[in-house]
């Protein structure tokens, strides 16, 4: 997508220097900051701290780190250190292990000395992969805004609602929830957004809202206790979200607050999808407790980080210096609350048998 009219994806190798380059991502909307990624510890660093964040961007992170490793060693020792370390960043976004399983299996056939070259070269399939998979998600999640504008008699708005960042900023490119939105939007339909804040880090109102400004889609941030008044009032048509794993028989688990946006879309009989690339189905997993739950620092309750009057970036107590915090930050979304999942193959039933009829390949 673009940024002040020049294209980007959320991580690339800069042709010139040949380093993997990121968005730091901590410093938006108020800052647009490239950084470089020069060893397997400042991508493992990226993810933990959440320079990158999203979980096909953190996928595609952690197969860069794997490449900086085997540049340096590419024994199959290395690999296994890299690929151990990598997979402690973040435990709950299943694409760093899909990412990471896949290069390794390929990799540990080769000889030494053809290792770290096909690194790079799977590293950037993986990213190429992510893109036309999301621009496909982005078609297929198309068609359901456009059956809505059209059950609307192509009359005022469509209006979304979004949770978390699944946007451009957390694949490589396109996004998945926010795909079909852009589509929609480059169409002509009139899409207008709620932008869910998405405490405690604020994907929405941070990323999500300055993704839409900077593709001029009309959208508004709400907090995130907003979202079942404005269904009951009959202001949204439709809810999309993200997903960082869904089980094999699809329960979906995603940036905590997800759930409640789904038990109120149920209530108020607004359809509620998930889009997702197929490396986000966790295979192994139907029952959705089994998806481990991320528990971040208590800071990121306690504190919150925005831009002070001479524009600098500020973090702010906000809580009582006594009162404990607790930060979880995933829930999962049982199936039965899921209208669909959107995928780069079609739209299913958020079901083991929806999933298996796209998948028939991936089905245990
Ligand atoms: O903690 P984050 O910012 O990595 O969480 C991201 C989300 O929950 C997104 O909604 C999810 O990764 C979907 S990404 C396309």
């Amino acid at each position: 997508m673009k940024v002040q009219g020049k294209p980007y994806r959320s991580i690339w190798v800069n042709n010139k220097t040949g380093k993997v380059e990121i968005i730091d991502q901590t410093k938006l909307p108020h800052e647009f900051s490239v950084t470089q990624l020069t060893t397997l510890d400042d991508a493992a660093t990226a993810i933990r701290k959440m320079w990158v964040r999203g979980a096909p961007l953190v996928g595609a992170t952690a197969a860069y780190g794997l490449c900086l490793a085997l540049e340096k060693n590419a024994s199959i020792s290395t690999m296994a250190e890299a690929i151990k370390l990598l997979l402690a960043t973040r435990p709950t976004a299943v694409n760093l292990r899909w990412a990471l399983e896949s290069m390794q299996e390929k990799l540990k056939l080769l000889p030494e000395s053809k290792r770290s070259k096909t690194a790079w070269k799977l590293a950037a399939e993986i990213c190429d992969e992510d893109v036309e998979i999301n621009s496909a998600i982005g078609d297929n999640g198309f068609k359901i805004i456009q059956e809505i504008w059209n059950q609307k008699n192509q009359q005022g708005t469509v209006n979304i609602l979004t949770h978390c960042n699944a946007g451009w900023l957390a694949t490589v490119d396109w996004g998945t929830a926010l795909s079909p939105i852009y589509k929609a939007h480059d169409a002509g339909i009139p899409v207008h957004v709620w932008v869910d804040e998405t405490r405690p880090r604020n994907r929405g109102s941070n990323l999500t809202a300055w993704e839409l400004s900077s593709h001029e889609v009309p959208h508004h941030i709400i907090v995130d206790n907003a979202g079942g008044h404005l269904m009951q009032q009959g202001e949204v048509d439709l809810c999309i979200v993200g997903t960082d794993r869904t089980t094999a028989s699809g329960n979906v688990c995603n940036k905590i607050g997800t759930y409640l946006k789904a038990l109120a879309a149920k209530d108020n009989n607004i359809p509620f999808y998930v889009a997702l690339p197929s490396p986000t189905i966790d295979w192994q997993i139907d029952d959705g407790n089994h998806i481990p739950i991320e528990q971040r620092d208590a800071g990121e309750v306690s504190s919150i980080q925005g831009k002070n009057r001479r524009g600098k970036l500020e973090t702010i107590q906000l809580t009582p210096d006594e009162s404990p915090a607790t930060n979880p930050a995933f829930d999962v979304t049982p199936s039965r609350l899921v209208t669909g999942l959107i995928t780069e193959r079609g739209v299913c039933d958020a079901s083991q048998k929806g999933l298996a009829e796209l998948f028939p390949e991936k089905a245990i």
